[in-house]
């Protein structure tokens, strides 16, 4: 295992992109279900959003001008090149596809999956014990990668943005080695409608992976962070007044669900 990007200094993050993260240009690698679910929420944010897939963007412009309507279909390298922002959303088993060169000096959010049933056996994300974003980050080792979206389902990522304070927010986990990337990612997370819960370095997100306790459920920010391993206050403001939801439910360490209803329960292994 290759030491984190920490030190190299390709990995600084942009301090006037911190600052200011409203005006960021983010890249979403990556036109399928989750790449255009993502897309969506950026463009709804205000940010400028970049999207590329395997292939020629003007057979990419076809599709996005329809369902991503405001993103700039580019070739990767012309859409990662001008971004402060990289957001990788491609199946894991096409990542190698992607030249390392490319992210040098960039933060870059791994919103991806180890998927065998998609993804086929890949021994370097089968060995891993620690979880797929490290294997990802030593890939890319000039790269900040920050490790969050992966688990949520991408039909309830944009339904369930709620403004900040709003009683039904839920929260979305940041993870990763380096803390101005993570705040920078957190920033980005925030302004699309979620809580952003910093829940450690990428080693320490298996919790969110497939089989993980909180991959698939919809988690406040308060129950993420207390399956995170971390200690919670809960406050009223996270207690819907209505009561309409319910609170997570642990059974053998995972976590199967927060919902407004029982009917839209969902397991921890219903989607990827
Ligand atoms: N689906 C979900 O609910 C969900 C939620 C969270 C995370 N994820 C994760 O997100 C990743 C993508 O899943 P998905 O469901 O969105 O897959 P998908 O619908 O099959 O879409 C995959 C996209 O990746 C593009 N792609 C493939 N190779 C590429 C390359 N070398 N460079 C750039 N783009 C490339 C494809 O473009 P072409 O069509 O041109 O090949 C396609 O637009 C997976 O790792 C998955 O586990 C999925």
């Amino acid at each position: 295992m290759t030491s984190s990007p920490a030190d190299t200094p390709h990995a600084s993050v942009d301090q006037t992109a911190v600052s200011a993260p409203e005006h960021l240009h983010i890249a979403v690698v990556g036109a399928g279900k989750a790449g255009t679910a993502v897309a969506r929420s950026l463009l709804d944010a205000g940010y400028r959003v970049s999207l590329s897939a395997s292939g020629d963007p003007q057979t990419l412009a076809l599709m996005a001008g329809i369902i991503t309507p405001g993103a700039e279909p580019k070739w990767t390298r012309d859409a990662v090149a001008g971004a402060d922002l990289v957001i990788l959303a491609l199946p894991l088993h096409r990542l190698r596809l992607v030249d390392p060169a490319l992210l040098e000096g960039k933060v870059v959010v791994d919103a991806m999956n180890y998927w065998p049933p998609v993804d086929g056996e890949i021994p370097a994300f089968e060995a891993e014990g620690l979880g797929s974003s490290v294997v990802v980050q030593e890939m890319f080792p000039g790269a900040a990668v920050v490790k969050t979206f992966n688990h949520t389902g991408y039909s309830s990522l944009e339904p369930d943005r709620r403004p900040a304070g709003h009683p039904e927010r839920l929260g979305l986990a940041v993870a990763g080695n380096r803390p101005d990337a993570v705040a920078l990612v957190s920033a980005v997370v925030d302004r699309i409608g979620y809580d952003p819960v910093p829940v450690g370095s990428l080693a320490a997100t298996r919790f969110l992976q497939p089989g993980g306790s909180a991959f698939g459920a919809r988690l406040t920010a308060a129950q993420l962070k207390e399956l995170a391993g971390m200690t919670v206050e809960v406050t009223s403001a996270e207690i819907p007044s209505d009561n309409t939801f319910r609170p997570v439910v642990i059974r053998h360490g995972r976590a199967i669900g927060l919902s407004r209803d029982d009917s839209q329960w969902l397991s921890s292994t219903d989607s990827h």
